[in-house]
């Protein structure tokens, strides 16, 4: 009798892969970011951050800056800053930023976003904003990375060491780690009341539970992929915070399981792309901004009388996508500010089990590298 075991089946933790270990480390890996950051229900303690209600004043822009995944966390970062916070928000990839001249000067504030803290072309932005005279706000994953040290001032994600290429927790932490600073800059502005920062505050503090819960769509999901991987191109659709989502979703399907994908603002279908849904299209409809609801489910509608496939993510408590597409799952009920956070993990999962069925090597995918060091 010989027991095998080696170093990195010990690391995963019983899992198969790191992604799935990784993915299921969320709850506490949002737990972790959040804590210490919230205190007396309503105020913001980001310790390695110094900017003063006057110093934001001041500020009359912002640029968030990323590669890949944290691009996409970016882009969320975009939504909440501007909601909360009133300040206008650019969200640029940093290999874009570095050589495109943008207007940096004392007024502008950048947010550099990067889980390694070492993508050359995230160091090269922070440094081109930094030259033109903007403060610099890094979040990062790694203490003491190259970003850490040359920023101004740092959030740290406390999402522990991501294995994985595809990037899992390190997004749902750089959230976390936006809507802290966005609650920062609208307290301090006063463009947000106690009442409601409050109520957000409350809401992120539950996610831990609910991304918990999320995770039991593990094995339908995984069905939902057996039948699903021969897709040859699937679209996902959403609006507002859930086309963010969208983006993310897709970039997790085509680096994993090389399926092409494509992410659309739903708005912009009957623009373009709904020439490219024909019967049996696989489409992935986020529709967990309730604001927007009536107008996602025209979209949908678009969709489905073209014979598209759809799947459906939306808010638990409106069920009115029953009957119109072939499958909906439910995000547990929370504020629509905050649903990003755990509307991913489905999609997260959703990609994973894709891949798998397909035989991929889920945590090194062809071609890619974990951390991209060099131009
Ligand atoms: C690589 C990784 C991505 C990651 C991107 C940015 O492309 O494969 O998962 O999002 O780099 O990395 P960073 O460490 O700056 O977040």
């Amino acid at each position: 009798f010989e027991v095998k075991w080696d170093v990195e089946s010990a690391e995963k933790g019983g899992y198969e892969h790191f992604m799935l270990k990784e993915i299921h480390e969320q709850p506490n890996a949002i737990k972790d970011t959040l804590r210490g950051r919230i205190v007396n229900d309503n105020e913001i303690v980001l310790d390695k951050v110094n900017i003063t209600k006057d110093e934001i004043d001041k500020i009359d822009k912002i640029f968030i800056v990323a590669c890949g995944t944290a691009y996409h966390a970016g882009v969320v970062g975009k939504y909440v800053i501007e909601k909360f916070a009133r300040i206008p928000v650019e969200v640029d990839i940093a290999s874009e930023f570095r050589y495109r001249e943008p207007i940096i000067n004392e007024k502008t504030l950048t947010i550099v976003v990067s889980q390694s803290g070492e993508t050359a072309d995230t160091i090269a932005a922070l440094k081109e904003a930094k030259r033109n005279g903007s403060r610099v706000i890094a979040i990062t994953n790694v203490v003491g990375s190259s970003i850490s040290r040359e920023a101004d001032d740092v959030i740290y994600t406390w999402a522990g060491p991501e294995i994985a290429v595809a990037s899992t927790k390190a997004y749902t932490t750089q959230l976390v780690a936006l809507y802290l600073i966005a609650l920062d800059l609208a307290l301090k502005k006063g463009t947000i009341d106690k009442e409601y920062a409050k109520a957000i505050c409350d809401e992120l503090k539950q996610l831990p539970d609910k991304a918990k819960h999320i995770l039991d769509y593990k094995d339908e999901l995984q069905e939902f992929a057996s039948n699903h991987f021969n897709s040859k191109d699937v679209f996902y659709l959403g609006r507002g915070l859930d086309y963010a989502v969208a983006m993310e979703g897709s970039l997790k399907l085509k680096e994993i399981s090389y399926i092409h994908s494509e992410a659309y603002a739903a708005g912009e279908l009957k623009h373009g792309t709904l020439a490219l849904i024909e019967d049996g299209t696989l489409v992935i409809a986020l529709a967990t901004q309730e604001h927007l609801f009536e107008k996602m489910l025209s979209n949908i509608r678009e969709v489905t009388t073209r014979g598209g496939y759809v799947l459906a993510f939306a808010m638990e408590g409106n069920n009115q996508l029953e009957g119109i597409v072939e499958k909906v799952l439910y995000i547990p009920k929370t504020m629509e500010e905050v649903a990003p956070i755990i509307t991913v993990i489905p999609l997260q999962l959703l990609a994973y089990y894709m891949a798998v069925e397909k035989g991929c090597d889920v945590d090194k995918p062809r071609n890619l590298a974990k951390s991209v060091t060099v131009e």
